[in-house]
Parts: C-alpha cells; sequence; structure tokens
C-alpha cells in the first residue's frame, strides 16, 4: 500500500527525520512493479531503501521510496566445495552472514554486523576487515526501473571496485535489486590478514568461520558505534586514493601512517581516519552532531540532528583536510 508523508526517520540509521512524499514496502516482485508503475504514472522520481544504513537526507523526498521487502535465503546449487546461496534483497546482511556461517560456509564471515540489506549490499561492494562481497558474489538480479524489464548481472559485469559498482555509477537511480547469489565455500580457509584479526582470534577456540565471525564482532563493537544508539552510518568518507608521491610525502611528517594497496598502479589508499583525526577533528562535538571518538571517519548524529547539519560537519572536515593535506575526501554515504 503507498503511504503519502511518511516519515523517513526509522528508515535511516543516522535518525534524520525528513519525510517522503510517497514510501512503499513492497514484499513481492508483483507488488515492486506495481508500485514503479505507478510512480512512472504520476511521473515521481523513485528512491530505492535498503537499509537506510548508507544514506543521509538533508530534505523531504518529493518522490517515492520504495523498500524491497523480499525476503528468503535458499541453497540454490552445490558442486564439491562451492555452494550457491540465494538471498531476497530485503533480507537483513547478518542474518544472511549467521544463515551461512551456521552451515560453516565460508566468504561472508568477515562482513559480520555491517548493518543494512542484501539488496543494497552489491551496490556499494560493502567491504571490512579484508574481504569485499563482489569476491563471494555470483549474480545480481533485478529490474530496470523505467522499463520494469529484468536484469541479470553476473559478478565480472558488475564492475566492483572498492565502494563501488556498476549499480552506484552507470546504473545509478536505475535498477531495483531483487536477489542476490553468493558464491561460498564449503571447506572455507579463512581470511585473517587484516588488522587484529589474528589477536582476537586468540580469544576463540579455533579458526573456524563462527569464530572469525566472533572475532570481528569484537573488533567491530570496540570502534563503531551502534546506530541503535547513536545515529550514524559507519563511514562517512572514502579512504582516498593518492598518488605513491603525494604518499610518501605525507609519510616523512607522519611515518606511523599505514599505506594500504589500491586497485591502480602507482597509487595507494590512505585511512581517512588518520587524515581526519591529524587535522583535529578526533572526538570533536558541533552541537547535535559530532566526531566519533573511537574512529573519526564516523559521523554521529545526536537526538534531534538535522541532515543539512550532519553535512555541514563533513564539508568543514573536509576542507580542513584539503588544507593541511592537499587531498579531498569523498563522501561514502549517498547525500540526498
Ligand atoms: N585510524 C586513526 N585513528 C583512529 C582510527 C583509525 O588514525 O582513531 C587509522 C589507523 O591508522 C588505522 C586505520 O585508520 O590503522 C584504519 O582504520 P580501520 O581499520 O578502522 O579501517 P578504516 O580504513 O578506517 C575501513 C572501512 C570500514 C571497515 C574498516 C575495516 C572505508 C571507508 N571504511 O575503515 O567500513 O569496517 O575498514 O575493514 O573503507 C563502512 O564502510 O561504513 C565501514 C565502517
Amino acid at each position: 500500500m503507498i503511504q503519502t508523508h511518511q516519515s523517513l526517520k526509522q528508515y535511516n540509521t543516522f535518525g534524520i527525520d525528513h519525510s517522503s512524499r510517497y514510501f512503499v514496502k513492497a514484499s513481492s516482485a508483483a507488488e515492486i512493479k506495481e508500485a514503479l508503475r505507478e510512480a512512472r504514472r504520476m511521473e515521481l522520481p523513485v528512491l530505492v531503501l535498503g537499509g537506510g544504513s548508507n544514506i543521509l537526507f538533508t530534505q523531504d523526498f518529493d518522490g517515492m521510496v520504495v523498500k524491497p521487502e523480499l525476503l528468503g535465503i535458499e541453497l540454490t546449487d552445490r558442486q564439491s566445495d562451492r555452494i550457491t546461496v540465494a538471498a531476497g534483497a530485503g533480507v537483513v546482511w547478518d542474518d544472511l552472514v549467521v544463515w551461512c556461517v551456521d552451515r560453516g560456509w565460508g566468504g561472508l564471515e568477515n562482513l559480520s554486523h555491517i548493518p543494512g540489506t542484501v539488496g543494497a549490499a552489491p551496490v556499494q561492494n560493502i567491504g571490512a576487515y579484508g574481504a569485499e562481497v563482489g569476491d563471494a558474489i555470483d549474480r545480481v538480479e533485478g529490474i530496470y526501473i523505467d522499463t520494469l524489464e529484468p536484469f541479470v548481472f553476473l559478478a565480472a559485469d558488475c564492475a566492483f571496485g572498492y565502494r563501488s559498482s556498476i549499480f552506484k555509477t552507470e546504473l545509478k537511480g536505475r535498477i531495483l535489486i531483487t536477489r542476490v547469489f553468493f558464491s561460498l565455500s564449503a571447506h572455507p580457509q579463512s581470511n585473517t590478514d587484516y588488522g587484529r584479526i589474528e589477536q582476537e582470534l586468540q580469544n576463540q577456540p579455533d579458526k573456524s568461520v563462527h569464530s572469525v565471525r566472533q572475532a570481528i564482532i569484537a573488533i567491530r563493537s570496540q570502534k563503531l558505534p551502534d546506530p541503535a544508539k547513536i545515529g550514524n552510518a559507519g563511514s562517512f568518507f572514502k579512504n582516498p586514493v593518492v598518488t605513491e608521491s603525494l604518499a610518501s610525502q605525507i609519510r616523512a611528517d607522519y611515518p606511523q601512517i599505514p599505506l594500504y594497496p589500491a586497485d591502480v598502479s602507482g597509487y595507494c589508499k590512505l585511512p581517512a581516519a588518520f587524515l581526519i583525526e591529524k587535522a583535529g577533528w578526533k572526538g570533536v562535538r558541533r552541537g547535535r552532531v559530532g566526531v566519533h571518538t573511537d574512529q573519526p571517519l564516523v559521523l554521529l548524529a545526536y537526538e534531534g540532528a538535522k541532515g543539512q547539519e550532519v553535512l555541514d560537519l563533513s564539508l568543514l572536515i573536509c576542507e580542513s583536510v584539503q588544507e593541511k593535506f592537499g587531498i579531498l575526501l569523498e563522501p561514502e554515504v549517498n547525500i540526498l
């Protein structure tokens, strides 16, 4: 059923109170198509919303928000070590991780506790602790918003990159993902090279996918604020990709800055958290918004904060990082 002037406060993890002119929760392919037809008839822009964990609303949305609630997780294929699992776009991401980990199947455990839905995961190619979802995706199914034609994209055609995919670039705003197929391993080798995973695993009985999940949860909960307690959308900015020569200039002043490999040769990725901290923003609070004390890449919206206040703070941070390091930070969060 189409609702009007629906507050989006409970539908975004910043907890920002803007509304949408029309709002539909669609729990079947038929309901999704009906909503999209209606939007087209009224000539309204459409916003597909997952868990709202990567979006900042700075104004009311004068269009139709469609929230796909297609559920269900199933095993669709098994060939020796490879398992294919399909999940509906509306499945809560971490419920899928639990479902796979409970069966001992590997590939998603490093992505434990990431907020959001299955349908949103491929869009920004969610990643954490040395893993990216694109590496575990077999294919993505959905429909084009304007024609209602179905599509299937194999992983190789999704243009997965660091926090990016074809769904966020070329097809931005033009598609709605309905189902994602994952290719998992029945006999997983755990991926524990990133940061403190190995150290945390010492508190676990073994290196099973279950133990890796527990280690990841422990690390995340020490650093990342729970959106149920305080409004946030995880990392607000992407880690910037810069030339190796700029990175070594910065390293001359800050020898302790870690450098990560980038997708392109001659470039490397720097931790935005480090730059923001050195620009003096760690733990800073300005009225109803602030910068997290343990992970300065995360911006916080306290009760009653406006989206514009978060955006203004992000712009101030960008300015000072640019002034100090000559690097322009790019938001990771979608700003509307
Ligand atoms: N750092 C600081 N000060 C701090 C915290 C971190 O200088 O207070 C520096 C340290 O040098 C640290 C480095 O930042 O080694 C990296 O920190 P962390 O491991 O927390 O990761 P990140 O690069 O800041 C990225 C993702 C996170 C993901 C973590 C773990 C992006 C934009 N963010 O953060 O993803 O959980 O790695 O893999 O790539 C998200 O996308 O919402 C998100 C939380």
